[in-house]
């Protein structure tokens, strides 16, 4: 049997449990897919948490992940045994093998490894929809982008960069800061210790931000909103520090007739043209040059607790995969 790793009741990492989970030959429209690396997302710590809901219990946790296919069931045409593949979204990833609707893959191009393909799928998918659809940026657009050097972060500065953005980046430490620099970051706010709507100010002659890309949450909502121009788009992506608490419209007409949106990828990804759509402008990114993918931690799959550990005290760069 196939091992991976389950939650069976909501808590801190300790909550994680690797054992064996039984698997079904794929049914009608799925595959079976042996899973060579799997996605470490923030989205797993909030449904381990209880934050999100995870369904029934016991549950795998996990959202993201590449391998080979090696079995396929009734009807799949599209997709042969062998094939390397990868999915955004899908729950149920921490695991050695699983089975999944054959359409909720992509096939991987040549320049894309499995373990890259676990490092972008989820969070290359967002910074896409993030940059060309939540708040399309446009060239010489000063925005704001938070945990600017991680999972998410680092693939946003980028890419947001070659779209002719000015990228102002909060990070957590200086070593953050150097990072996020290195990846095209025109500026960085300190913000444990620095004031971002102060700064902000500072650095955009009064005017603020066109958008703040905010996945911090709770801690930084205020911040952000004091942080953009008139007409500036607030893209509320994330509660890393916990969920923003609810607020009185009228908020967004005093600081400026503002726009506020709370996305998440799974609308962005809900039919099979807007996944591939997304999927090909990423890949085209990465095969471009445009994207450097960042693996700048990897762990063995029975260690996933070590991971989430690791992630929720800041003490993680860039993407990590997790190895089945
Ligand atoms: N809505 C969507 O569709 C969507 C999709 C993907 C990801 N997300 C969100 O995007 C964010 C980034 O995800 P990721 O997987 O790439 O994680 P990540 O950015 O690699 O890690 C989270 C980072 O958030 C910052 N942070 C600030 N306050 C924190 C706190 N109280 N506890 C922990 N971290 C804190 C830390 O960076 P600093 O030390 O630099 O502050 C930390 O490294 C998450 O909020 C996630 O939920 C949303």
């Amino acid at each position: 049997m196939p091992k991976a790793i389950r939650i069976h009741e909501h808590g801190d990492a300790a909550v994680l449990r690797w054992e064996p989970v039984e698997l079904s030959p794929p049914g009608p429209g799925e595959v079976r897919l042996r899973q060579t690396a799997v996605g470490l997302n923030f989205i797993d710590v909030y449904i381990r948490s209880g934050l999100y809901p995870a369904g029934e219990l016991p549950a795998i946790l996990g959202m993201e992940a590449a391998g080979i296919v090696e079995a396929l069931g009734e009807g799949v045409t599209h997709l042969t045994v062998g094939d390397r593949v990868a999915y955004p979204m899908s729950p149920g990833a921490y695991a050695q093998a699983r089975n999944i609707a054959a359409d909720k893959l992509l096939q991987l191009p040549e320049t894309v490894s499995e373990r890259q393909a676990a490092a972008i799928m989820l969070k290359g998918l967002t910074a896409h929809y993030l940059l060309f659809r939540s708040y399309p940026v446009q060239p010489g657009d000063s925005i704001l982008v938070y945990a600017a050097a991680g999972g998410v972060g680092l693939l946003l500065v980028q890419w947001a960069k070659h779209l002719g953005a000015r990228v102002i980046g909060c990070v957590g430490s200086d070593e953050k800061a150097e990072l996020a620099r290195a990846n095209g970051c025109d500026e960085i706010i300190l913000y444990r210790r620095e004031s971002i709507p102060e700064r902000v100010r500072a650095l955009t002659a009064g005017e603020g931000v066109a958008a703040a890309y905010d996945s911090v949450g709770r801690a930084t909502f205020m911040d952000s909103l004091d942080s953009l121009r008139p007409f500036g788009v607030m893209v509320s992506y994330g509660n890393a520090s916990g969920p923003v608490e609810p607020f009185n419209p009228g908020i967004l007409a005093t600081k400026g007739s503002l726009y506020f949106t709370r996305p998440t990828l799974a609308t962005h990804i809900a039919t099979r043209a807007l996944l591939e759509e997304g999927a090909g402008r990423l890949f085209e990114a990465v095969g471009d040059g445009k994207l450097h993918i960042q693996i700048n931690q990897t762990y063995p799959l029975a260690e996933a607790a070590r991971a989430h550990a690791d992630l929720e005290a800041r003490k993680t760069t860039g993407s990590s995969v997790l190895l089945p």
